[in-house]
Formats: C-alpha cells, sequence, structure tokens
C-alpha cells in the first residue's frame, strides 16, 4: 500500500489513547484540534467532503477520558449546509470539485481547524469560517453575512451562497479581527479570478472587503498571512481549476512553476470604505506553494517562510482505472486521494522590502529526501510569530503507488522519474528560521505509515519562538493511529512520549490541525443566523419540498 487503506476505510469515532511508549509530559497543555473531510465515497475527489473535527486532549482524564486517558472526540460539522444535504441527498450532484445543488454550492468546511482566543472555527477554500463549540463541537454560525462580503463568489444568489475564499485565514492579534479573502470571476485586465482582502472584527455579522485593482489570475489563495503592517495574499498556484475536467473531459491544465505574491499594507486598508479596490505590491515567488508563513516583526522587512510545493499538483486526483507511476493498478483505497508529489519540495525564506521593491533569499532548503511537504507546526503566539526560532515541518516521503501515469504524462518534460521511483521515509524536520538550516530531523522508516499534520504545543510557562515546547506528530497507520511528542529542541532524539488508542483505532484522512489552550464554553457574541439570509428571491428556483426542508433547518438553527 502507498498509504494506509484506513486513510479511506476507517471511520472517524470517539476513542480514547494511552502512553505506550516512554513518559507523557507534564508540563504540556490544551488540545489539540484537527480538520478532516469525511470519505464518504460520495465524491469522486474525497478532499472536497463534508467536514469534521477531531480534538485530542493533551491532558490524561479530561473530556471525559478514564484517568491515565487520553480524549479524541469528533464530531461532523453540522453546517446548514450539512443539514440540507442530509435532509434531501438526492439533490446533491458529485463533481470533481465538490457538490452542486439547486440549493447553491455547500460549504464543507473540511480543511482547518482556527482557534482564535476563546472561540474556535474551521475553515475551506470554497466557504466562509465557520464557528465551532469549543466544548461540545457543535457548529453555532458562519462567519459574515453574505450582503458584506459584497455577495457570492458566483453561481448567482442561492440559499447555499458560494465563497470562494482561503483555508487559511489569519487572526490580527493586534488589530483584533480575522484577514481572509474573496475571490470573484473578471474580464479585466484579463479573465480570471480577482481577489479581495475581506476583514472581520468578530464583533458582528459583517465583514469588510476590499478588491485588488487589477488584479486576475488563475489560482487560488489557501493562504493568508500578515506582519504587523502588512496583508499577504499569493496565488497557491498549486491548485487550477479545469473547466475540460468538470465537463468530463481530461485534465490538461497545469501547475504554474512561479506565483504572484501581493502586499497591502493594512493601514491602507481601513482607510478605504468597503468594497473600495486598493492597489498591492506585486512580487513573485518559485516554486508555487500552498503554506506560507510571514514573521510578525517587519521592521527590517517582510520575511516570510514559503513552503514550496514543487510538482505537486492538488488539482490532480486518482481515479479507479489509475494505473501508477510504474504501471501498476492504483491501491483501491487510495482511488478518491490527490495524486502525491513528484518532486522533492523546497522551503525557502525570503525578505520582501516594500518600500524599495527587492526580494531576497534568506536561506533554502530541498534534498531528494524532502518529497511530500505535508504541514509545519509552528508558536502561533504573538511573541512566537514576532521572534521566530524553529519551524517544524512534516515530510510524508515519496509514494510512487499515489503519483498515476496520467499524472506523470501530464508533467513529462518536468517530472524526473528516476526521483520517484521508490518510496522513502517520512521524516518530522527542524529547520531554523531566517537560514532555513536542517537543526534536526526524525526519521520514519516504516513507509506502510503516513505522517500528517504536526501541531507545536508550547511549555506552560516557555520562552515563545517555536523551541520551547513540544512537536505534537500524530502518524496515521492501518496498525493503529498514533500520536507522538516530540522536545521541539531536539526532535531527532526521538519522541519522548508516544500514544495509542486502547483498541489500535485508526483515524481516516486527516488534514490540518492546530494548538489550542483548552478552551470552555461558548464566548457570547453576536452571530450571523442561517434564516438571516433566507429571502424569497433565494427560494424561489426551489420546489415546496426543497423550501420546506429549508424551514426546517432554519427551525432546527434558530432554536
Ligand atoms: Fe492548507
Amino acid at each position: 500500500m502507498p498509504t494506509p487503506e484506513s486513510l479511506t476505510t476507517a471511520r472517524h469515532a470517539d476513542f480514547e489513547l494511552e502512553v505506550v511508549a516512554g513518559v507523557w509530559p507534564d508540563d504540556i497543555e490544551g488540545e489539540m484540534v484537527f480538520s478532516a473531510p469525511a470519505i464518504s465515497g460520495g465524491l469522486p475527489y474525497g478532499i472536497f467532503d463534508f467536514g469534521a473535527i477531531s480534538r485530542l486532549s493533551l491532558t490524561p482524564g479530561t473530556r471525559g477520558a478514564g484517568a491515565d486517558r487520553f480524549a479524541w472526540r469528533t464530531r461532523t460539522i453540522e453546517t446548514p449546509s450539512k443539514r440540507i444535504h442530509d435532509a434531501m441527498p438526492e439533490t446533491f450532484a458529485p463533481s470533481p470539485v465538490g457538490y452542486t445543488s439547486p440549493f447553491g454550492a455547500p460549504n464543507a468546511s473540511n480543511t482547518a481547524p482556527l482557534p482564535w482566543g476563546n472561540r474556535l472555527f474551521t475553515t475551506w477554500d470554497a466557504g466562509r469560517p465557520v464557528e465551532l463549540h469549543p466544548d461540545t463541537l457543535e457548529f453555532v454560525a458562519e462567519v459574515g453575512h453574505v450582503d458584506s462580503w459584497g455577495g457570492p463568489s458566483m453561481f448567482g444568489d442561492t440559499v447555499l451562497p458560494f465563497l470562494f475564499s482561503s483555508a487559511h485565514p489569519v487572526a490580527d492579534p493586534e488589530r483584533d479581527g480575522l484577514w481572509t479573502t474573496k475571490l470573484e470571476p473578471v474580464m479585466e485586465p484579463t479573465f480570471g479570478m480577482r481577489p479581495s482582502v475581506v476583514w472581520w472584527d468578530r464583533s458582528g455579522t459583517e465583514v469588510r472587503w476590499w478588491p485588488l485593482e487589477d488584479i486576475s489570475f488563475a489560482g487560488s489563495t489557501h493562504t493568508v498571512s500578515q506582519t504587523r503592517n502588512w496583508v499577504i495574499l499569493c496565488d497557491s498556484g498549486n491548485f487550477k481549476a479545469d473547466p475540460d475536467e468538470m465537463f468530463g473531459g481530461e485534465r490538461s491544465v497545469r501547475i504554474d512553476e512561479s506565483s504572484p505574491v501581493w502586499l497591502i499594507r493594512k493601514d491602507d486598508l481601513f482607510a478605504a470604505p468597503t468594497g473600495t479596490p486598493v492597489t498591492p505590491i506585486c512580487c513573485t515567488v518559485s516554486p508555487p506553494n500552498g503554506h506560507f508563513y510571514a514573521r510578525y516583526d517587519d521592521s527590517d522587512g517582510i520575511s516570510v517562510v514559503w513552503e514550496g510545493m514543487d510538482l505537486m499538483d492538488l488539482a490532480f486526483y486518482l481515479r479507479p482505472d489509475d494505473l501508477d507511476v510504474h504501471g501498476n493498478p492504483v491501491d483501491p483505497a487510495s482511488v478518491g486521494l490527490y495524486n502525491m508529489a513528484m518532486a522533492p519540495e523546497t522551503l525557502t525564506e525570503i525578505l520582501f522590502d516594500p518600500e524599495r521593491g527587492t526580494v531576497s533569499e534568506r536561506g533554502s532548503f530541498r534534498e531528494d529526501w524532502t518529497m511530500n511537504l505535508q504541514l509545519s507546526a509552528m508558536d502561533w503566539s504573538l511573541e512566537g510569530m514576532s521572534s521566530p526560532t524553529l519551524h517544524h515541518v512534516s515530510y510524508q516521503g515519496c509514494r510512487p503507488g499515489r503519483i498515476s501515469q496520467r499524472a506523470a504524462r501530464l508533467y513529462e518534460d518536468r517530472i524526473d522519474l528516476a526521483q520517484v521511483a521508490e518510496e522513502t521515509p517520512g521524516y518530522l524536520a527542524t529547520f531554523e528560521r531566517g537560514s532555513m538550516e536542517l537543526r534536526s530531523r526524525w526519521e520514519y522508516a516504516d513507509t506502510s505509515e503516513l505522517i500528517t499534520s504536526p501541531t507545536f504545543a508550547p511549555r506552560a510557562g516557555g520562552v515563545p519562538g517555536g523551541h520551547d515546547g513540544y512537536v505534537v506528530q500524530p502518524v496515521l497507520s492501518d496498525s493503529g493511529f498514533r500520536v507522538e511528542v516530540f522536545d521541539a529542541a531536539d526532535v531527532g532524539a526521538g519522541p519522548v512520549a508516544v500514544l495509542r488508542g486502547t483498541a489500535k483505532e485508526c483515524v481516516p484522512l486527516l488534514l490540518h490541525s492546530a494548538w489550542t489552550p483548552t478552551l470552555e464554553g461558548l464566548a457570547p457574541a453576536e452571530r450571523l443566523r442561517f434564516s438571516d439570509e433566507l429571502t424569497d428571491e433565494k427560494l424561489a428556483p426551489l420546489d415546496d419540498e426543497q423550501r420546506r426542508v429549508v424551514a426546517k433547518v432554519a427551525d432546527e438553527l434558530d432554536g
């Protein structure tokens, strides 16, 4: 198996974990939350499926777990979209990019958890952030009335508005708001998507938005990053919609070799009324990337770690009839998952000087083993973001069984087949911020397993930056899901403690994770209600039964 079968065959469920190796540290605290698509089998490409949230408590005996046991709790995110889908699944048609329905485009909210102070949100690229109850993990509200977003991105005025946005909004620690994006199609200056910066101050139900003047591109804005004074957007470059594929044809669109970057001064945004175009400073980075993280302190420039996705085309997924790069039929358990990286990936720290318009590389790392840069862990405290010390990255290793011949053919002039011929180990690796020098790494030699999104848990009372605390590394395995905890200052020493389910439970595909202090109760706030957006115009195209379903969901949620 190129990756564990349980990625698609296991089901989300509650269970308890116990320490099976090492000693659990007594100065680790809080919780780790995960986002995941449900992988119901209802869609050709599983990463568009409805979202689930999972929560691992890092303190034994809490959240209902027995003494010396650790609680894993998981819930489907019951958005209005999910509730309407479950009431009338036959009206939701699968496509390569999720469901379409007469109600509009569902918000799957399946990609990343976003703990923000005393509140918990989840996100995805094709919908608004969703707030969850931190105790029960139940759906609470979507963020921002669609009218305040300037209306939906496309597909008309529907009950479920389509908002093409970002899976990684970023919370502004000093202005107490959230930066995210909205994309919408434009004809000028070329046909493509125009990005807007979106701001929500979390005090109410309205967002503000500012389109980027004269910008049109063909990708997505997966990540939003920031410094004290700047918002940073980038064309993720590794996910491009292919109209031919959406209409049943073969995929022919390829990812780019570089991506545009847009720098926008925060003060310029706040000085302009919502809806007013603003002019960004434009730069370029290469290779394209999915995730990037700026140092918050910008007193000597905007310093950003770019997690490159060299030849990682995230729009490419495995079909039942696919052969892998060696000509073997793909593992049925991998069907519907993404085509994995076709080259080692580059990690780069770049310094932008927006005043002078200069771009300079501070450090870069890429070796044969840096395959499938999955995700990273860092200290998200204000002090940690201002003066980051270490950046921890999980590499899943090379998995030729999850590279299709179709993808290799599409990229035949860019792929080195010798470089992706063999399975290679995964690594948890630590890099110095700034220089990107490799400080330490730990090898996962068992290629039947797959490490997934790590997180940094700060040591209670520790020094901010990313070195004084723990890296928590989940391991997906058909022999049972594990959670391995490392000293962040020395991951190469191996895990200090390992958790495993008491019945060796397996966990399906997980996407992003995040660390949060233990949150209790729902913070009081004014929130958007599903019914606040329902209008006669939105309901008019629906038949009587569909309208009854919408009314029932509105009643449930308002109650
Ligand atoms: Fe992401």
